[in-house]
Order: structure tokens, then C-alpha cells, then sequence
């Protein structure tokens, strides 16, 4: 989704906005552009391509300058065009404009206020929402950009992070936020601000990150940093150790690859800090907040959405406490009975999805209180706004569909379930023990399913040519149906939908004929005699079978092929199925020569409703 930099220096920023650029360029974009103030005037450069092609358009104008913004633009308001790129400018010519500002998120009375700004004179070049709040910036200007942002403020409505700035004042950089993220990178002789620290790794390691209704002023040499009321305030600044390498590919043809193999390396990373089952494994408050919980609610979008399906079945079975999952969209919009007492599991990858942070804050206002947030982030929103949080540890994620993030979130989500159960004293010391091993045995596990490589690729290379896959899952595995059929969508472009096994026939049998692929989820759990049942319906009507197991007692049958999952760990199991679909669907995306890493019309970190 959009992303922000800019950067005041005693030096030429340009290179440094460009190559963060690129580092912003994982989150999704449709547009991107730059601007700086070079000879007194601003400058901008924008484009609908790649940043590759903005950086030579950068050459080939020979763009210099001491301060500049630059962002990356996935559409919301006016589609992905040139004249709706950002930066925006604010003057009656693009020549004499003075004021130019890049922005996330969405300005709710846009349309009121570019109705009032036009009667007053001011022409509107794009369709967006953000040149609204470079005109109102204009239109308070005078003589001090960071008066004239704090006057804007008052008069919008919605969800912003926005840097501006303004040629009168031509080293100095003013960013404000209230729901989108922001964050302050702090140089030497030069200060940045970036929506997603990743973008400024190259530049520094201290930053200072802002919360909602913070604005800072920045130039070269000095940071002030004002609350809500205007108010000089002091926040803390934090080293975060982030390697410039992060985004390297190393050996790996695409992210998504990448990442999927660094599972076994982020498990046995979390398994470090893990000696044995505690509730302060997810803070110091947690014992007294657990102890008290009598329900669990679950709240993500997506795949993180599909981790707490998972998740409930774990705690149900092993916590015995009542849990419920729902879409945090949903649930936000929706009418609910409040328990103060349930422990409220905000999943999310990012730590910045909209929906998902607005389903917090939701549930707060609803009395609900005890928070705990299961994140990668750990200096997201999401974080910030929870009494308790667990880091997922998985590193960034550049690929635009979750894989090691969905592993790391389904980890923590067991840990969490033994914490409960513990707590409880649904949980004897044997138990705990033949869990821990579980734990321990996932990097070996999750390495067994990588040996069947060339197996998955023989099946992705098959999968590629179909226009429809169903995926077939009962009980705690269907939701690793669903998270199959997403990834299947996302990156091959195909259409793919999930079923219970058992539901097929109360209707989607309807759908089967001779040549309709379908994938079935068969582990060696208690249902496996029904399921053998359901796929004897399905073989009867002619579908086509594909069954992905563990156990040895199935009769290799004609016409139907196998895919043989040779370890398990048990409870664990929805693990190690979710990666041999990640690896199905990558190997088919391949095969397809689709954009796996940025998917059509997706971004990485949904920060608008
Ligand atoms: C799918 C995917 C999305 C995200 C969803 C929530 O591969 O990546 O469905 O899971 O957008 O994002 P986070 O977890 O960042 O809140």
C-alpha cells in the first residue's frame, strides 16, 4: 500500500529518496513520484511504472536538492494515473507552486472541503483527496509550514500520514499522523520520515516512531516532535538492529521462495527463548490478565484471519476455553455482546491493516480491555495499542503473500493455547512435555516437506494450466483449505475455493465434473475414515483426485494422485499442510510466469478500509 519518504539533509537526498523507494516497493504500489526544491522552485517527477523507470526519468532531468518527499501510490481516490501520483502541489501553476505534500490513508470530507476550496479559487488537478490537503495547506500558509499543518489538521476528517513541504522554507520537512503509520529516522546533519522503517535501513538505525495526532518538524539538524494541543513533547528514540541485507534475494528467484525457506530458521529462532511453558512468554502482565480470561475472541483479515480459525480449534481442545474468530472488518461494523472477560487476540502481520486496528480499538471502546497482540512488527500501531503483545519474530516479509508469517503467527498461537491450558490446569506436566517435543521437532518437519520438492513442482507445473481448484479440509485443517485456495488466487491467478470435506455434498458436489481438479487435505486424525467416505462420493461423480496425506492406509487407487507428508508433529499438523501449499502454489505461479512477489492489484500492508 502507499508509502511515504522524505529526508532534509546538508546533502543531495535524491539518491537516498530513491533508493528508499525501492525499498517501499514491496508494499504494492500503482504510481510512484518525487519532489524536491532545487534553484528555489519544486521539482516533481512522476510515473505509473516501475521506480526503475522514475529513477532514470530522475537522471535524465538531473534532479538535485537538499530536501525532497517521494512516495508510492496504490489507488484509492482516481485511478493509478500520472496526474493522480503523488506529490501533490499546492499553487494556481504547477511553476509557482509552493506547497507539496505526500500522503497515506484517506481524507473522509474530502468532497466538502475541495467544493469549499474551489469556490475560493483553487483548481484541482487530480481526483485525489491528498491535493485537498495541499490546497488547505496553501490556504492556512503563512510564512510557517508547521502553523499551517497544525490548522489543516483541524479541519480533516479521516486517516492520514502525510509529509509536506514547502519552497519558502526549503530545508525543513513537516509530517504529521492520525492512523496511518510514521516514523522519524534520525541521520547525521539529515532527518527522515518514512511510513515503514524499512524504507530508511539504509540511512540510519535510531528512530523515533509517532503516534496518532503527532506532527514533527523537521530539518537537518533539529527534530521537535508536538502532541495534539501543540505541545513540545520528548519521545524516545530506538535502535532497531535491521540489517541492510533483508531485502537481498540471495540465491532465490522470488520473495515468496525466500521466504518460505526461511521457516525452519525463524522456528528455531523462537524456540530459542522458549524453555518452558510460562504466561510471561507474552509480557509481564500476562499472568494476571490470563488468569482472569474466560472466553477468547480472535480478530485478523486474510491469512491472519485463517491462523485464529486454526487457533480455536487448538485452544478449544487443549485450553478449554470458549473461543470465537471473526473477520476484523466484520466485527468492528457489527453488533456484539462485550464480555470484559475475554482475552481479545488481535492477529496481524503488518501490525498497521486498518480493519484490523479499528476492530481494536472497537473492542476497547467496548469495554474489552485485555489485549494481546500476535505481531511482526513489534513498533507497529497494533502493538502500540495493546496491553500485550507476542513478536512473531519471522523478519521482514517482502512478498506480498504471507508464508513465514502465517507459519510464525500459527507458532505463537500454539504457545498461547499450552500458556492457557497451563494456567488452567487443563495442561499434566506429560502433556506439556509431548507438546514442547512437537514444537521442537516443526524446523526438522518443516525441512522433510522441502525434500519433496521436485514432487510439489511436478504437481505446481500441473495445477498451472486449470482455470478452477477446490481444496478439500475437515476440522482444524479446513482453514488451511482456505488459506490454499488464497494463496492459489493471489499468486496464480486461479480460482480456487476451499470446502469442508463433509459439505460437498449438502451442495458444491454440484460443481464436479470429469475435469475438475480438487485437492484433499487427508491427515491421520480421527475423521480420516469419513473423509474416505466423502472422497468415494467425490470419485464416484468423476472428479478429479488429488490427496495430500500422512497416513499409510490409504489404497493407492487408480486415478487418483498422492502426495505423501512423511512427518507431522501431530497437533501441528495444519503447519506443516499450509507450507506444502505454500510451495504448491508458488511452484504453479512459476509455471503460470505470474508476478509472485506483487500480486495485480494487492499490497502488503492494508492501511485503508
Ligand atoms: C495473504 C495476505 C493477506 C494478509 C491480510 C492481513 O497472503 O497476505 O491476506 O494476511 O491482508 O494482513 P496483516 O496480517 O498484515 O494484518
Amino acid at each position: 500500500m502507499c508509502g511515504i519518504v522524505g529526508a532534509v539533509s546538508l546533502r543531495d537526498v535524491t539518491p537516498m529518496l530513491t533508493e528508499s523507494l525501492y525499498h517501499l516497493e514491496y508494499r504494492g504500489y500503482d504510481s510512484c513520484g518525487i519532489a524536491i526544491i532545487k534553484n528555489g522552485e519544486l521539482h516533481r517527477i512522476r510515473g505509473t511504472k516501475r521506480i526503475s523507470e522514475l529513477q532514470k526519468k530522475i537522471q535524465k532531468n538531473n534532479l538535485h536538492g537538499i530536501s525532497g518527499i517521494a512516495h508510492t501510490r496504490w489507488a484509492t481516490h482516481g485511478s493509478p494515473n500520472i496526474n493522480n501520483a503523488h506529490p501533490h502541489f499546492s499553487g494556481f501553476s504547477s511553476k509557482n507552486a509552493s506547497i507539496a505534500i505526500v500522503h497515506n490513508g484517506i481524507i473522509e470530507n474530502h468532497e466538502v472541503l475541495r467544493k469549499n476550496l474551489s469556490k475560493i479559487g483553487y483548481r484541482f488537478k487530480s481526483q485525489t483527496d491528498t491535493e485537498v490537503l495541499a490546497h488547505l495547506i496553501n490556504y492556512f500558509y503563512n510564512g510557517d509550514i508547521l502553523k499551517a499543518v497544525q490548522q489543516t489538521i483541524q479541519h480533516i476528517k479521516g486517516k492520514y500520514a502525510i509529509a509536506v513541504f514547502c519552497k519558502k522554507e526549503p530545508n525543513r520537512i513537516v509530517g504529521a499522523r492520525n492512523g496511518s503509520p510514521l516514523v522519524i529516522g534520525i541521520g547525521k546533519n539529515e532527518n527522515f520520515l518514512a511510513s515503514d522503517n524499512v524504507a530508511l535501513i539504509p540511512f540510519t538505525k535510531k528512530f523515533i516512531y509517532l503516534e496518532d495526532t503527532e506532527i514533527v518538524d523537521l530539518t537537518p539538524n533539529n527534530i521537535s516532535i508536538f502532541n495534539t494541543n501543540g505541545i513540545k513533547i520528548n519521545k524516545k528514540i530506538q535502535i532497531e538492529a535491521i540489517n541492510s541485507d533483508v531485502n537481498e534475494l540471495g540465491i532465490h528467484q522470488h520473495y515468496m521462495e525466500k521466504e518460505i525457506f526461511e521457516q525452519p530458521k525463524i522456528i528455531r529462532r523462537l524456540l530459542k527463548n522458549i524453555k518452558s511453558i510460562h504466561p510471561e512468554l507474552f509480557g509481564y502482565q500476562a499472568p494476571n490478565i490470563f488468569e482472569k480470561i474466560d472466553s477468547v475472541l480472535i480478530l485478523g483479515c486474510g491469512t491472519s484471519y485463517y491462523s485464529g480459525m486454526i487457533a480455536k480449534y487448538w485452544i478449544e481442545s487443549i485450553a478449554k476455553i470458549v473461543t470465537s474468530v471473526e473477520i476484523a472488518s466484520e466485527y468492528r461494523y457489527r453488533d456484539t455482546i462485550p464480555n470484559p472477560n475475554t482475552l481479545i487476540v488481535i492477529i496481524s502481520q503488518s501490525g498497521e491493516t486498518a480493519d484490523t486496528l479499528s476492530a481494536l480499538k472497537h473492542a476497547k471502546d467496548l469495554g474489552m480491555k485485555n489485549i494481546l497482540s500476535i505481531c511482526n512488527v513489534a513498533t507497529s500501531s497494533i502493538v502500540n495499542a495493546s496491553m500485550l503483545s507476542y513478536i512473531t519474530q519471522a523478519g521482514l516479509e517482502v512478498s506480498v503473500a504471507s508464508t513465514k508469517s502465517f507459519t510464525s503467527q500459527l507458532f505463537s498461537l500454539f504457545l498461547l493455547t499450552l500458556v492457557l491450558a497451563k494456567l488452567k490446569n487443563r495442561l499434566t506436566k506429560n502433556q506439556e512435555n509431548l507438546f514442547l517435543t512437537d514444537l521442537k521437532c516443526l524446523p526438522k518437519s518443516i525441512e522433510s516437506i522441502f525434500s519433496m520438492r521436485k514432487d510439489i513442482e511436478k504437481w505446481g507445473r500441473y495445477f498451472a494450466c486449470k482455470k478452477n481448484i477446490f481444496l478439500l479440509g475437515r476440522g482444524v485443517h479446513y482453514p488451511i483449505a482456505l488459506e490454499g485456495a488464497l494463496k492459489f488466487k493471489e499468486i496464480c491467478y486461479i480460482h480456487a475455493e476451499a470446502f469442508q470435506s463433509s459439505e460437498m455434498k449438502h451442495g458444491p458436489l454440484a460443481l464436479i465434473t470429469k475435469n475438475t481438479p480438487i485437492i484433499i487435505i487427508a491427515p491421520k486424525d480421527k475423521l480420516i475414515e469419513k473423509l474416505k467416505s466423502n472422497i468415494q462420493e467425490i470419485k464416484v461423480r468423476a472428479g478429479e483426485l488429488h490427496i495430500i496425506t500422512d497416513s499409510n492406509n490409504f489404497n493407492i487407487q487408480k486415478n487418483i494422485n498422492f502426495l505423501k507428508i512423511s512427518e507431522t508433529c501431530n497437533s501441528l499438523s495444519p503447519i506443516l499442510y499450509g507450507i506444502t501449499f505454500q510451495l504448491l502454489a508458488y511452484q504453479a505461479a512459476v509455471f503460470r510466469g505470474t508476478h509472485i512477489d506483487k500480486p495485480r492489484n494487492l499490497a502488503k500492508s492494508v492501511t485503508v478500509e
